[in-house]
């Protein structure tokens, strides 16, 4: 039986550095990448030593979800590692993002996480590891990034919960929760047709290099959360501790100036 990860979001950013790491680190027999843009999946294959295999989907597509299935019904693999970086957010107040792209996110950050996971859990075993990818944004609710901040607590809580639904099967689950990530294509894609001023400044940003490196360091340790930086780790902290209210005030400020 053939040892595979399937990576969604591979064509750039997050995802993409998962496989390249992945590729270095695990011994598999093939690494399944998805992503809409096949080109980006093509060039990927010239990078890494591990065999590729090419699905160009978009995961908002349930026909797209189906033929994942059945690819995998064909070739039943063990599934080792299911890293889901498919994601994508909009800045901005209710005004300014169309309702498109905000149940966009929703299908995206939330209903094909979950697809994808289920659809995967079935050819994974005892070790097997799972990584979905949330956001600090998680931890509380977010004004201009309202919709975003909302899918990410979705499967944040999603994936705590899975965690221990799965300890029976010994499969580790952990939800990776980055602060800012300034060289991937998510900030350029969240500001477009947003206003200027929604989100100012993006300080502290860490690379997808560190992030990357932290999540899957913390996924072997079969931690529960990754909180790849210090912004993150203490942003946990704060949310425990602080009103939502006041955290939001904090980031209202922290955004305009
Ligand atoms: N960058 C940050 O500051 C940051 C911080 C915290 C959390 N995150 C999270 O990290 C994850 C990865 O983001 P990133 O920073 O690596 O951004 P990115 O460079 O924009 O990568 C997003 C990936 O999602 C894929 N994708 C988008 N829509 C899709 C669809 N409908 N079907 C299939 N794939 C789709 C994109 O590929 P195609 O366009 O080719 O389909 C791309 O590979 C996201 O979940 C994001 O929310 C990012």
């Amino acid at each position: 039986m053939k040892k595979i990860a399937v990576v969604t979001g591979a064509s750039s950013g997050l995802g993409r550095e998962f496989v390249r790491q992945i590729a270095k680190e695990t011994a598999l027999d093939e690494i399944w990448v998805i992503a809409r843009r096949r080109d980006r999946l093509l060039a990927l294959e010239q990078e890494v030593t591990v065999p590729l295999r090419i699905l160009a989907l978009d995961l908002t597509d349930p026909q797209a979800l189906d033929a994942y299935s059945a690819e995998l019904r064909a070739a039943r693999p063990s599934v080792e590692l299911l890293v889901h970086a498919a994601g994508f957010g909009k800045m901005g107040d209710y005004r300014a993002i169309a309702l498109e792209d905000a149940t966009r996110m929703i299908d995206l950050n939330c209903k094909a996480a979950v697809s994808i996971t289920e659809r995967t859990l079935w050819r994974m075993h005892r070790g097997s590891r799972i990584l979905e990818i949330c956001s600090t944004a998680a931890f509380q609710p977010l004004p201009a990034l309202n919709v975003y901040a909302a899918t990410k607590s979705f499967l944040y809580h999603y994936t705590r919960a899975l965690r221990v639904e799965l300890r029976g099967r010994c499969i580790g689950v952990t939800a990776v929760c980055p602060y800012w990530i300034k060289d991937t294509e998510f900030i350029e894609n969240a500001r477009r047709h947003a206003g200027s001023d929604a989100v100012r400044h993006f300080r502290f940003a860490s690379t997808e290099r560190e992030v990357v490196a932290q999540a899957l360091a913390d996924s072997r340790q079969n931690r529960a959360v990754s909180t790849p930086g210090a912004v993150c780790s203490m942003d946990r902290i704060a949310a425990k501790i602080l009103p939502s209210s006041l955290l939001m005030e904090a980031w209202n400020w922290m955004r305009t100036k």
